[in-house]
């Protein structure tokens, strides 16, 4: 099981001391029965991977430039430099990205570069809520899968984030039974090797318990409630109750 941390913009270098508990927590996991990758702002990924050498904990980032070639990109940074400095992961098509204007062919080009720098890629994809009221949630998956993952062909180092839209943020999380569909869709959509499956949007740990049930889910991706690692361990914990 996959538990992801995507602390967005926030934290500096002093949120950095909150992880201690994380760190402590994570030497529990004899057994491997999860994996922790901290997803913090692109500052604070050397730092963190400095801080984590010694533990199973990994970094990654949360979005890059598409260009695998450095280049004049005024405040950009692409997956190469990313890799340099720790990450082992990155996250691409991000709804709130998608939302400042990147279209799958533009998320396409990334993973492509990512996967190019061999950073594995968490690859989000969901539908918005109009989208959703309109019943085309299914078709929404199949074209971002499609566009976003066009010549890529190896995906084995690829990991869907199921995140609905209109799920991220809001603390509202789809009933069970569209989650197990659109996640089984999703992972019908893969013939030769199915990919890990995250599921994301306002996963916290109470909502955890009806989630966990689910069980073609793979794992999380966890935007607010990872600022706080007594709510991360939390959740992590009773996935496994
Ligand atoms: P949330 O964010 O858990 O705060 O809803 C999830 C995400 O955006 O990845």
């Amino acid at each position: 099981m996959y538990f992801v941390a995507n602390w967005k913009m926030f934290g500096d270098l002093r949120t950095l001391n909150s992880l201690d508990k994380v760190i402590k927590f994570s030497k529990t996991n004899k057994k491997n029965k999860f994996r922790i990758i901290y997803c913090p702002p692109s500052t604070l990924i050397r730092p963190l991977s400095k801080r984590l050498k010694k533990t199973k904990i990994e970094v990654g980032a949360q979005n890059c430039h598409h260009s695998y070639d450095f280049g004049a990109n005024t405040g950009q940074v692409n997956s190469r430099m990313l890799k340099s400095v720790g990450a082992k992961y990155v996250i691409i098509g991000h709804s709130e990205n998608r939302q400042l204007g990147e279209d799958d062919k533009l998320i396409n080009l990334k993973i492509k570069s990512a996967i190019k720098s061999k950073l594995k890629v968490i690859f989000c994809i969901g539908e918005t809520l109009g989208e959703k009221r309109k019943k085309r949630t299914n078709k929404v998956l199949a074209k971002q899968i499609y566009n976003g993952l066009k010549s890529v062909k190896n995906t084995s180092n690829i990991i869907i984030a199921y995140e609905p839209v209109w799920s991220i943020g809001t603390g509202i999380i789809p009933k069970a039974n569209d989650l197990l569909n659109s996640i089984s869709y999703i992972k019908s959509k893969f013939r030769k090797k199915t990919p890990k499956v995250l599921y994301g949007g306002s996963v916290n740990n109470k909502n955890i318990d009806q989630l966990k049930d689910i069980n073609i889910i793979d794992g999380f991706l966890i935007g607010g409630a990872s600022q706080s690692s007594k709510k991360f361990i939390d959740i992590i914990k009773k996935t496994f109750n």
